[in-house]
């Protein structure tokens, strides 16, 4: 948590080796990031990371469902069609599967991008201000659906949020200010 300006984003990118850092180390168990070039981190990542980007970046040339099928049809997953199509139907998007992401609204396309990054059941997962985009109910639908998905595979989630009810799921809150942790750790 932090205000605008406060690093969070660029917190989370680093966290997820979508970024390196000028000074520094980041770690993922034994792998040292810095020492990974951008295949290898990509690799990494797709075998057990998460990213719900803050303004989602789902590919605008696939569906819903595509979208989604992407990340399960690289890790080769078996069943990636029916796993794709339940992803989106437990986040409300059931009957959006073939819209294209300019068909859909900005909570629907959020919703698209939560899909995509459960699909393949990560062990870390990252999110930068996951309901940002949604109304109040749909807010709860996903927050109900992220506390359930804990509940069951128990993985590290990691958020950047505003969001009360969202901060009130997490065991540990860490406040940013002017790019350094200000509290929580
Ligand atoms: N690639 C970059 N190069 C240089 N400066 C950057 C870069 N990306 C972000 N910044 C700067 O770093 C600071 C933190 O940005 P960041 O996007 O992490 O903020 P944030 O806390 O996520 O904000 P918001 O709540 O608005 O999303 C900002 O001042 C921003 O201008
Ligand atoms: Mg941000």
């Amino acid at each position: 948590m932090g205000v605008s300006g406060s690093g969070k984003t660029t917190l989370l990118t680093l966290l997820a080796g979508l970024d390196l850092p000028t000074k520094g180390k980041i770690y993922w168990g034994k792998e040292h990031l810095n020492e990974l070039n951008e295949n290898e981190r990509a690799k990494l990542r797709l075998g057990s990371a998460g990213f719900i980007f803050q303004n989602f970046e789902l590919l605008p040339s696939y569906t819903a469902l595509e979208n989604v099928l992407l990340p399960l049809e690289l890790t080769r997953t078996e069943n990636a069609l029916e796993i794709a199509k339940q992803c989106l139907k437990e986040v409300g998007l059931g009957k959006r599967l073939s819209h294209y992401p300019k068909q859909l609204s900005g909570g629907e396309q959020q919703r698209v991008a939560i899909a995509r990054a459960f699909a393949t059941q990560p062990k870390v997962f990252f999110a930068d201000e996951p309901t940002a985009s949604l109304d109040q109910n749909t807010s709860k639908l996903v927050i109900e659906f992220l506390t359930e998905y804990h509940r069951q595979y128990k993985p590290t989630m990691i958020f950047v949020t505003h969001d009360e009810e969202l901060s009130e799921i997490c065991h540990r809150r860490i406040y940013l200010r002017g790019g350094k942790i200000a509290r929580g750790l």
